[in-house]
């Protein structure tokens, strides 16, 4: 690898999440210690549409869609950490969406494992599971187009059979379960062990949230186990970030409080905000912190409310009024 690019080697990463993954949790995840922070996935069409835009206001990077929706926020702090995933089944439209990223990233991620139908309909996800020389036409495209590395997100059966290829094309490869298997199916860390004994390329180990990794220690624990280069994390992450500190997991309270920190900082989208906190709460939602969060009603009260400075300011949450329960709370 050149100098100066992202290394894949023994890190831990923030995982790729839908709605969970936008700015402020990736911040919070690298303030607690992660080497590396995943976007939620982005469709390349609607990718493609967007227009980079300075944000001077905010100091950030914003991918605009022809709506004025901000598809993708980053910005300087998260630049040399951030991994750009994409959901994409054309190399071209793939290699569009790189290059436009290109110069605010620093790698950019292929889903290749995402079950649902609206990936895999287009062809996207674990559909390209079944496609091997779509596979490799993207990653090859990438590789060849863009300067910044290129990693690819599958499941368990395609790195047992014509991975070969594959890898040889990619700069590195997370693994988690079987394409036909849930979240709530245990890790196979004796297939990621096969997987990362025979390659070359870091092979990032996932799919460690609910059997492996409770605390900071878990995460070598779960490195080790399946002898994989580094780990990276999803649910149990969004669950409580501080568990990528070293000195030891935080408070939930004291997490959501530096969570809305950069939430406010980067005006990030407050249904947004609602449901992360409300991931975050878990089985605490229907609390009366839980029911504070979800009553709350528009992103300007969260910053409004700061006033009442006696009170700590997760209890000061006002968001939108966004039925958050309506929201897909597991993935895949
Ligand atoms: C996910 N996952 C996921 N994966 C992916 O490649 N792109 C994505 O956008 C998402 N979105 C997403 C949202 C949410 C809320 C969850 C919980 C998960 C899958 C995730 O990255 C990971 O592979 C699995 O959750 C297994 O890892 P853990 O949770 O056991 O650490």
């Amino acid at each position: 690898m050149a100098a100066g690019r992202l290394s894949f080697n023994n890190i831990t990463a923030l995982a790729p999440m839908v709605r969970v993954g936008t700015l402020p949790m990736r911040l919070l995840a690298l303030d607690y210690g992660a080497d590396v922070v995943y976007c939620e996935e982005l469709i390349d069409i609607k990718m493609a549409q967007c227009h980079r835009v300075v944000n001077d206001v905010l100091e950030t990077v914003d991918f605009v869609a022809p709506d004025d929706r901000v598809m993708f926020r980053t910005c300087e702090r998260e630049k040399g950490n951030v991994v750009f995933q994409m959901g994409t089944a054309d190399p071209d439209r793939a290699l569009a969406v790189a290059r436009l990223v290109e110069k605010d990233v620093a790698a950019v991620d292929v889903n290749m494992g995402c079950p649902k139908e609206y990936s895999t309909k287009g062809g996207m996800g674990a559909a390209l599971l079944s496609d091997p020389d779509k596979i490799e036409a993207i990653l090859r495209t990438l590789v060849t187009g863009v300067s910044i590395p290129v990693t690819c997100k599958i499941r368990i059966l395609l790195a047992l059979l014509p991975v070969a290829f594959l890898l040889a094309v990619a700069d590195c490869v997370s693994l988690f379960r079987f394409k036909e298997e849930r979240p709530r199916h245990p890790v196979h860390c004796d297939y990621i062990q096969a997987v990362a004994q025979a390659v070359s390329i870091p092979v990032i180990a996932n799919g460690g949230s609910l059997d492996h990794v409770k605390t900071n220690a878990d995460i070598e624990e779960f490195r080790r186990a399946t002898g994989a280069s580094s780990v990276m994390l999803a649910r149990a992450a969004m669950w409580n970030a501080s568990l990528f500190r070293s000195q030891g997991a935080l408070p939930l309270e004291k997490v959501m409080e530096d969570y809305l920190k950069h939430a406010i900082q980067y005006d990030n989208n407050a249904f947004n905000t609602k449901y992360c906190l409300c991931q975050m709460l878990r089985d605490k939602v229907e609390s009366p912190l839980g029911k504070q969060v979800q009553a709350a009603q528009t992103n300007a009260e969260i910053s409004g409310l700061d006033a009442a400075a006696r009170l700590p300011a997760w209890t000061k949450v006002k968001l939108c009024g966004f039925d958050v329960f309506g929201c897909r709370r597991e993935y895949p």
